[in-house]
């Protein structure tokens, strides 16, 4: 498969993007390249060290670096600040200086805990995300959003702190379950939503020629899901140097999500992965636009046959409709409306703030699948 890359333009510097199978070997030459100390620390999810720890630090060995194990145990509930706060100790007890590398492994819960760790010691070391899940190659890694969660909410604390580069290898997901590969097309599928026409019709014959991710080993999808990948990030890097803070632009990224976020705290987390629940959000969207902006009905249509041939829920089933629209409007003040992204057509979204709390309800209604 060939090695891509894509290059994100900040005002003040670029951010290369390798994407393709077998490259962890391009880590050791951009090292070289860079001239950071040979004293390297690599963090890793714990999941992913017992599959491909061992490999990665012979690469690494092989090059002459030293490499400093640290793991971080697996799943959203350890991305906290107790977590950044031990990985803060090791790097003292390491001595580590701003010259020191530190590599992160795993999905997005890796690359924004430890991107969060990395931004604010010494007020920032020079990072590597090595994403391992489609999520975090689609989505978290790419843009400079780190961040760890509070009791209170997700992601509220954070930083924007770009990586030096990011390494986007699809060999990694060929041990990733199928319901993470389903998650990470949610967002792969959102981004197509936002590029336009040509792009969901390259993801829907890729969904015909895969025909089901799941119960498929990822060698028989991987080669064909790389262009949907491909466009993804690219689709993403051309928002984020728009709007590298956040301030506008980049809030279209929010497609789907007003819905998901209600969806995924009603369902306490557990019952609804992010993907699944921006796949029923998506939807959502959808319905909402065919209310507000005429969008076409056969055209939501066509995105729930999309995510149901993916294997994503395109309704939800055993939650409470206005608990769902309590978590949505939670953190809004009592005359505040919800603010959604809402697409015209397909390739053509709009900020949205006047759908009445009447509406909402009507939607989730219809979003029920039970
Ligand atoms: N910073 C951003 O812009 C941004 C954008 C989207 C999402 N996120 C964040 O990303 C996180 C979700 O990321 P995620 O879905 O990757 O979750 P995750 O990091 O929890 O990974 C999912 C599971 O897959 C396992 N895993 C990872 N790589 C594997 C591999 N190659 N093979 C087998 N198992 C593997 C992990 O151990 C974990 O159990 C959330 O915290 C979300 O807030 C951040
Ligand atoms: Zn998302």
């Amino acid at each position: 498969m060939k090695l891509q890359k894509l290059t994100l333009t900040l005002p003040d510097r670029k951010i290369d993007y390798f994407l393709g199978t077998r490259i962890l070997h391009l880590i050791p030459d951009l090292l070289e390249k860079q001239k950071y100390t040979a004293e390297i620390v690599m963090i890793i999810d714990s999941s992913v060290n017992e599959l491909y720890g061992e490999k990665i630090t012979e690469i690494l060995k092989q090059r002459s670096f030293s490499p400093h194990l640290i793991l971080i145990p697996p799943g959203e509930s350890n991305k906290n600040l107790h977590q950044a706060v031990l990985l803060y100790e090791q790097f003292c007890k390491l001595n580590i200086t701003r010259r020191t590398p530190v590599i992160a492994f795993g999905g997005g819960v890796a690359t924004d805990l430890v991107g969060f760790a990395a931004s604010t010691f010494m007020r920032g070391l020079p990072l590597i995300l090595v994403p391992t899940t489609l999520l975090a190659q689609a989505d978290a890694a790419v843009g400079g959003k780190t961040g760890v969660n509070l009791k209170q909410g997700k992601n509220l604390i954070g930083s924007f702190y770009h990586p030096e580069a990011v390494f986007l290898d699809l060999e990694f997901l060929k041990t990733l379950p199928a319901k993470e590969i389903c998650g990470g097309m949610a967002e792969i599928v959102k981004m197509g939503f936002l590029e336009g026409e040509k792009r969901i019709r390259e993801i829907e014959k890729t969904m015909e020629e895969i025909q089901t991710i799941r119960g498929k080993s990822g060698g028989e999808w991987l080669e064909k899901i790389h262009p949907s990948l491909y466009h993804a990030i690219q689709k993403k890097i051309t928002i984020v140097e728009k709007d590298p803070y956040e301030k506008k632009e980049r809030m279209i990224l929010n497609l789907g999500h007003t819905f998901a976020h209600g969806i995924e705290a009603a369902g306490n987390y557990k019952k609804y992965s992010h993907g699944e629940a921006v796949a029923v959000g998506l939807v959502g969207a959808c319905l909402l636009a065919e209310e507000i902006l005429k969008f076409p009905q056969a055209h939501t249509r066509r995105i729930e046959t999309l995510l149901k041939k993916i294997g994503l829920p395109v309704r939800y089933k055993k939650l409470n409709p206005l608990e769902i629209f309590n978590y949505m409007t939670q953190d809004k003040k009592k005359t505040e409306m919800l603010r959604f992204i809402l697409p015209k057509k397909i390739g053509e979204v709009v900020i949205c703030d006047k759908a009445s709390p009447s509406l909402v309800l009507k939607i989730l209604e219809k979003l029920r699948g039970d």
